[in-house]
């Protein structure tokens, strides 16, 4: 009888211990995920500019392809090191020009502005990209790879594959004057934020087997 109960004692002693244990590692972990949560950055066209498609210029010798991209880490917590940051401009038909951004390193909450000029391969998809109605549409694709930086320790390579058309008006610049939002072209890795969450699942699982 005593015994009995001795043993009920010791079991309702576990029981509560493991409750604390398990208390204490969600927070830990919720904390954790909160800290661990990072998000791409974000890309957008500021500028465009191509002299050979400005009309008042009158001369279609310049078929350079000039622009400025943007790109700001909304993380409050993480900085980001980007690889080699590799832009594309295509017509409706064919790919007209690549350039390339060299690797960098951008700060928590800090946004880059990248001035490039690239000159077509064949200056002939320049002025090939003009529509019936005097505008062109570009696409430009960006694609890298980033690391993310938390405290002393930098984050796997994450890929980057974003995109946008631009469309250029009579005067060789961008028709819309607002930043254009490069979006993402194919389903890059939801994964990242979910993670912890996943490890939290997998000891609530645990905690109640036992
Ligand atoms: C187009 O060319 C004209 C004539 O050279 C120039 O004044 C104008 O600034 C150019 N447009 C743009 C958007 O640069
Ligand atoms: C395009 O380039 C070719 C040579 O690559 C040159 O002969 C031609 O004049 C150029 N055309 C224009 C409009 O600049
Ligand atoms: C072509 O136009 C760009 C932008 O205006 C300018 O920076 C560049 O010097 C021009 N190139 C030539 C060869 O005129
Ligand atoms: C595609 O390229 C062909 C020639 O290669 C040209 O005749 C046609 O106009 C181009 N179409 C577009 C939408 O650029
Ligand atoms: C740009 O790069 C892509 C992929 O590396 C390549 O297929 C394409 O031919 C390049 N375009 C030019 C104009 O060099
Ligand atoms: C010109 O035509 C293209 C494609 O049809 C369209 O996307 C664009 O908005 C037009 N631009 C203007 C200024 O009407």
């Amino acid at each position: 009888m005593a015994q009995d109960g001795d043993h009920r004692g010791r079991k309702c002693c576990c029981c509560s211990l493991s409750l604390i244990l398990a208390v204490g590692f969600i927070t830990l972990l919720t904390w954790l995920s909160v800290r661990v949560r990072y998000s791409d950055p974000k890309c957008s066209i500021e500028y465009f500019y191509v002299p050979a498609l400005n009309k008042t210029l009158n001369s279609r010798t310049n078929t350079t392809l000039n622009f400025m991209v943007r790109l700001a880490n909304q993380n409050k917590e993480q900085g980001i090191y980007y690889d080699d940051v590799h832009l594309s401009l295509s017509n409706a038909n064919s790919s007209v020009a690549n350039y390339t951004v060299p690797r960098f390193y951008q700060g928590q909450k800090k946004k880059a502005k990248k001035w490039g000029q690239a000159l077509p391969f064949n200056n002939q998809t320049v002025l090939r990209a003009v529509l019936p109605n005097g505008s062109a549409v570009f696409r430009m694709g960006l694609k890298t790879q980033v690391r993310f930086k938390i405290a002393f320790w930098k984050t796997k390579r994450y890929g980057i594959d974003v995109g946008a058309d631009v469309e250029v008006n009579g005067d060789g610049v961008k028709a819309n004057k607002k930043g254009i939002k490069m979006k993402k072209s194919d389903s890059s890795s939801l994964l990242r934020s979910y993670f912890p969450v996943c490890v939290l699942m997998n000891l609530l699982v645990f905690f109640a087997i036992c």
